[in-house]
C-alpha cells in the first residue's frame, strides 16, 4: 500500500449504484479488493465537497449549493489502493417523499453488507445539533462496528471559542455513541492532514507528514 503514503491523490470516478448488485469491486494491482471508507451524512453537510478537498480535485464529485444533490451511491478509488464512496444525504424535508423512501434503505444496505467496508466517516454540521435521527443512525452504525470518525464540517462560519463548546454539545448529544472526532472546512482547508493521518492510523499505513490528533 506504500502508493498512499505519497500522496493523497488521482482520484477516480468507478461508477454509480443503487443495489449490492451494482456496487463495483475494485482491487488493486495484487488483485487484491480495495478497503473502502464511506461518508455519511445529513443532505449538504458537505460530503461531496469533503472528497473533493481531500482528493485535491475541483470537480470529480459533484456538489451543489441545493440539499439532495447526490442521489446514488458514488464509488471512487485513489491511486488503485483505496476506495471511497460518497452516499446520498439523508434527512432533507424538500426532497420527494418517494425518493428519500427509497434513500433510507439505499444507505443502510450499503453500510450492512458492504464487507469491504473499513472506515465510516459521519460528517456533521458544527452549527448543528444532534436530533433522533442522527444519534439513531450513529448508533445503528457504531453497532454494525466498524471504526467511526465524527468530521465536524463547516467550522469557518464559527469562532475558535464556539468550535469548543459546538462540539461539547453535538458530543454530549450522541452521548455514549459519539466517536472521536476532528473539525473540517473545505474553504479554509482545515482537517484534511488530520483526516489522512487518521484514515493511515486505521489502515494501518504510515502517515508519511505527520499523524493528527484526534480527540476522543
Ligand atoms: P448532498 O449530496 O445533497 O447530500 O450534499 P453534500 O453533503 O454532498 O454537500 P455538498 O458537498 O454538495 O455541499 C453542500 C454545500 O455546502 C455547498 O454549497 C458547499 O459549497 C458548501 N460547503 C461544503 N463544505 C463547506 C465548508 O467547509 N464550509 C462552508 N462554508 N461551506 C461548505
Ligand atoms: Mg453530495
Amino acid at each position: 500500500m506504500n502508493k498512499l503514503k505519497k500522496e493523497f491523490k488521482n482520484a477516480k470516478f468507478i461508477t454509480s449504484a443503487v443495489n449490492p448488485s451494482g456496487y463495483p469491486n475494485p482491487k488493486n494491482d495484487r488483485g487484491e479488493l480495495l478497503p473502502e471508507i464511506a461518508v455519511v451524512g445529513r443532505s449538504n453537510v458537505g460530503k461531496s465537497s469533503l472528497l473533493n478537498d481531500l482528493f485535491q480535485s475541483k470537480g470529480l464529485v459533484k456538489t451543489s449549493a441545493t440539499p439532495g444533490k447526490t442521489q446514488l451511491i458514488n464509488f471512487f478509488t485513489l491511486n488503485g489502493e483505496l476506495t471511497f464512496v460518497d452516499l446520498p444525504g439523508y434527512g432533507y424535508a424538500k426532497v420527494p417523499l418517494e425518493t428519500r423512501k427509497k434513500w433510507g434503505p439505499m444507505i443502510q444496505n450499503y453500510l450492512a453488507k458492504r464487507d469491504n467496508l473499513q472506515i465510516v466517516l459521519f460528517l456533521f454540521d458544527i452549527r448543528r445539533l444532534p436530533n433522533e435521527e442522527d444519534i439513531a443512525l450513529m448508533s445503528w452504525i457504531k453497532a454494525n462496528g466498524k471504526p467511526v470518525l465524527l468530521i465536524l464540517t463547516k467550522v469557518d462560519k464559527v469562532t475558535q471559542n464556539q468550535k469548543r463548546i459546538a462540539e461539547k454539545k453535538i458530543k454530549e448529544r450522541f452521548q455514549e455513541e459519539s466517536p472521536p472526532s476532528i473539525y473540517y472546512s473545505t474553504l479554509k482547508r482545515e482537517g484534511r492532514r488530520e483526516l489522512i493521518g487518521w484514515i493511515c492510523h486505521h489502515l494501518k499505513e504510515e502517515d508519511p507528514a505527520h499523524g493528527g490528533t484526534v480527540s476522543e
